[in-house]
């Protein structure tokens, strides 16, 4: 599947696929799958490594799969698993998930394709809940360490209690390029890797630089990755940092806003743009997602021209940095 001649970047969401079934219908999900679409909208060859059960609702993820820019000749299929789902409650207007388990992607296996998919990958993007089974925890790790030395691997934590652990974190920290978190979840971050064993409190953006400093101090990591919701995010690496104040946006719903981020950040790391750019493109696809309904809505061309006008043309204002 290597496509050196049109330059696209082989980039893969590994992980979690599944249904989330809301009061108003099964809508497709999953961090790494939202990510994988996103990171193909944006022109790289994007693909969705994850397995899915022998049953309807599996037909219907690789149907719908099918219409999206992104390959699905990696998606496993459990003869005895589900495919995956999460239900949704409204409780008082916050949304509450159950993640069944277990289904089809704790059930992750390092086949033959997938050993080669990992040697030429890019970026491969990962987080912890897909890695709360052993099985599928040790499958993770070992495509990590399949990928080559300058394969971008970035763990979008995505912490999902009770789906995760210190040792969890300590795994995807050891191995992975960037580390995407919110503020929330670089505290846990922080507690429960061992990086900082007394309790982090404050949130306030110095607090949240050093948190960052930290784990770069600790793992062989090049870039952490702090989003602040409506507030933008801080992007921390050993020789320096950029903050980005966000960007006002018409609200539909946040779901998979994180995830298009990092599929932003990582399609303009690959590329070697500045942090500046990389905050731009992050916030700006972001904040988009969030206006949109679902994680992974349809992108007009004249939406991505326009979107990644404004993110060139950040590039040229703000110089190299
Ligand atoms: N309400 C909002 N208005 C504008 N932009 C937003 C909003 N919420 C999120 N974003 C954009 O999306 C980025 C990621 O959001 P957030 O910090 O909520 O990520 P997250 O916690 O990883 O989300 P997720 O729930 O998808 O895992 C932000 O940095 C910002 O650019
Ligand atoms: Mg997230």
């Amino acid at each position: 599947m290597g496509d050196g001649k049109t330059g696209q970047k082989i980039v893969v969401g590994l992980g979690e696929l599944l249904w989330d079934l809301l009061p108003e219908g099964a809508r497709l999900g999953g961090a790494p799958a939202n990510f994988a679409v996103m990171a193909g909208r944006l022109g790289d060859l994007a693909v969705v490594a994850s397995r899915v059960g022998a049953d309807g609702l599996g037909r219907q993820a690789r149907e719908e799969l099918a219409e999206l820019p992104v390959e699905s000749d990696f998606l496993q299929s459990d003869s005895e698993y589900a495919t995956g789902t999460v239900t949704v409650r409204l409780e008082g207007g916050e949304p509450e998930y159950t993640i069944h388990e277990p289904v089809a992607w704790d059930r992750l296996a390092l086949t033959a394709e997938w050993r080669e998919l990992a040697r030429q990958a890019d970026a491969v993007c990962f987080g912890t809940l897909a890695q709360r089974s052993e099985g599928s925890q040790a499958t993770i790790l070992a495509f990590l360490d399949e990928t080559r030395r300058e394969c971008v691997r970035v763990f979008d934590v995505n912490l999902r209690a009770p789906h995760w652990s210190g040792e969890v974190l300590r795994g995807g920290l050891g191995r992975a390029t960037i580390v995407k978190l919110n503020a929330g979840e670089l505290r846990q971050v922080l507690m429960g890797s061992g990086a900082c064993p007394h309790p982090v409190e404050k949130a306030d953006e110095e607090e949240i630089l050093r948190g960052a400093r930290r784990l770069l101090e600790r793992y062989p990591l090049e870039l952490v990755c702090v989003t602040l919701g409506a507030q933008g995010s801080l992007l921390v690496t050993r020789r320096g940092d950029h903050r980005h104040y966000g960007l006002a946006a018409k609200v539909k719903d946040t779901v998979g806003a994180g995830d298009a981020f990092t599929a932003a950040l990582t399609h303009y790391y690959l590329e070697g743009a500045p942090l500046a750019v990389l905050n731009e493109a992050g916030n700006r696809w972001g904040a988009w997602v969030a206006s949109q309904a679902g994680g992974m809505p349809p992108l007009k061309a004249e939406t991505l021209e326009r979107v990644s006008g404004e993110i060139g043309t950040r590039r040229v204002a703000s110089g190299a940095g």
